[in-house]
């Protein structure tokens, strides 16, 4: 891989095989004698993702975001993600040291000669983040060999630069290199209690898939502490999450595209611009003028299937002018219903101060009526009825059930259906039914 390069000069200087092809033959023997991890870095500029990163980054997730940044500053060399051991070099002791340090503050309840012993045991390697030469945090891991699984044993992260985003980093770098260097398929953990969030974040689990026999008697168990697994992909770039995404994004995007328009969007409706008049009332557009509405599939609608019935509504056709008497009959019914009391006007804010955080949509008899008065905003029965239902909805969402508003609005609401059912005659087909608006 492209990412993963040689550090200090030395990288694996031969030693480490190609852990794709080799079979580890002993956990300990093959283990030491590879050397695995003599500092070989997994962060750094180049690298085959680095042309996305600097490319379009919007409409990416949090994640990815801050994904994009850490892999900035890996770029311009601030960060830097290494895997070492305790293989008798300087550096490499001194960094382990700093990270033993870390790993004591941040692990209180660790013996710290426990800590010592594993973090420089040469048959443990740790994955380091450096933030400008010093020591952030860091992964110490032992590779099982045989059983291409690797045991986390500490994980830290020095105070100052927690929930920056680095702990996220670090294990993404851990799974990229064991799985592309060492042949890795599981990483295994007993998680703190505390810290079992961090790793389900990671992509951990508290189910353990793998086979007992692979894992049972191997790890070390602790009090305290959850046991996590996570199964590794070779076929995913763990630190360019950032651009696999985008990548699958795009895929979509591309697959939407070929069965839909959705992406087509024409300007907003010019009718819409400025203030409206009474009741919200603004001059109707007729809808087949509307851009992309035949190409989102609306056809206009055909007549009516009912005749009005109620006394006053001319010939009973639903012509604009019988369904304006109608609508008025009904507003008149409803308005001197007993029950109507609380829906005549606006819900007054000064008296009822929350009402407007609730219910989003309001509305009430004044504003209908001043719509059915405007003779343009209701052009069907639907449009009006759905009005009276969205008023006795909201009452119904404000207000406690036991209240005297609710079981207003349910009998007016029932009174209001009784009327419009009442005034029209459905023409059905056979074997329809159709009793509602
Ligand atoms: N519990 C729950 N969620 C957590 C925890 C936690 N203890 N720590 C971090 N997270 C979340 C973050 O909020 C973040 O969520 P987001 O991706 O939705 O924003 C996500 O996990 C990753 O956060 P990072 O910033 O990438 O992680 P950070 O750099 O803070 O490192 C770490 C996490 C290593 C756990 C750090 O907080 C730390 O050192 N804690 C103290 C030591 C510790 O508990 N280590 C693990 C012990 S178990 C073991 O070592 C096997």
């Amino acid at each position: 891989m492209d990412l993963i390069r040689n550090f200090l000069g030395g990288g694996n200087n031969g030693e480490e095989p190609d852990a794709k092809r080799v079979k580890r033959e002993d956990d300990d023997s093959a283990g030491a004698a590879n050397g695995g991890a003599n500092g070989t870095s997994t962060s750094g500029a180049g690298g085959a993702g680095g042309a996305g990163v600097e490319g379009k980054v919007d409409h990416l997730g949090q994640y990815a975001m801050r994904e994009i940044h850490l892999r900035k500053q890996e770029e311009d060399g601030e960060l830097v993600y290494m895997v070492i051991k305790n293989d008798g070099e300087e550096q490499n002791m001194i960094w382990l040291v700093n990270l033993k340090n870390i790993f004591s503050k941040q692990l209180p309840n660790m013996p710290k000669e426990y800590i010592v012993r594993l973090v420089m045991d040469p048959r443990h390697h740790s994955m380091i983040c450096l933030k400008n030469n010093i020591v952030i945090g860091g992964i110490t891991y032992r590779p099982f060999w045989r059983q291409n699984m690797g045991e986390i044993a500490f994980c830290a992260v020095s105070a100052n630069e927690q929930v920056k985003g680095y702990g996220t980093r670090l294990m993404n770098h851990l799974k990229e290199y064991v799985c592309d260097k060492e042949n890795m398929t599981h990483l295994i953990t007993f998680a703190d209690n505390n810290a079992v969030g961090y790793f389900q974040k990671q992509g951990f689990t508290k189910d353990v898939m793998m086979e007992r026999e692979k894992w049972v008697g191997y790890i070390k168990e602790y009090d305290g502490g959850t046991i996590m697994e996570c199964a590794l992909s070779a076929q995913v770039s763990y630190t360019e999450f950032p651009v696999m995404i985008r990548q699958q994004r795009a895929a979509v995007d591309e697959k939407v595209r070929e069965m839909s328009n959705s992406h087509v969007v024409y300007p907003g409706l010019a009718q819409f611009k400025g203030p409206a008049g009474p009741g919200g009332v603004r001059k109707p557009v007729p809808p087949e003028v509307i851009k992309g509405i035949k190409e989102a599939g609306w056809e206009p609608p055909g007549p009516p299937r009912y005749r009005l019935v109620h006394p006053g509504c001319g010939d009973g056709t639903p012509t604009t002018e019988n369904l304006h008497r109608f609508m008025v009959a009904l507003v008149n019914l409803v308005q001197n219903h007993i029950d109507s009391w609380p829906f005549i006007s606006p819900v007054p804010a000064e008296e009822v101060p929350d009402y407007y955080d609730v219910v989003k949509d309001p509305i009430c008899l004044e504003t209908i009526k001043e719509r059915v008065e405007s003779g343009e905003y209701y052009q069907t029965l639907e449009m009006f009825a759905a009005d009276f239902r969205l008023m006795f909805n909201n009452c119904r969402l404000y207000n406690a059930p036991d209240t005297v508003f609710y079981k207003n609005a349910t009998r007016l609401e029932a009174y209001f259906e009784s009327k419009v059912a009442a005034g029209i005659s459905w023409k059905a087909g056979r074997g329809e039914r159709l009793d509602r608006i």
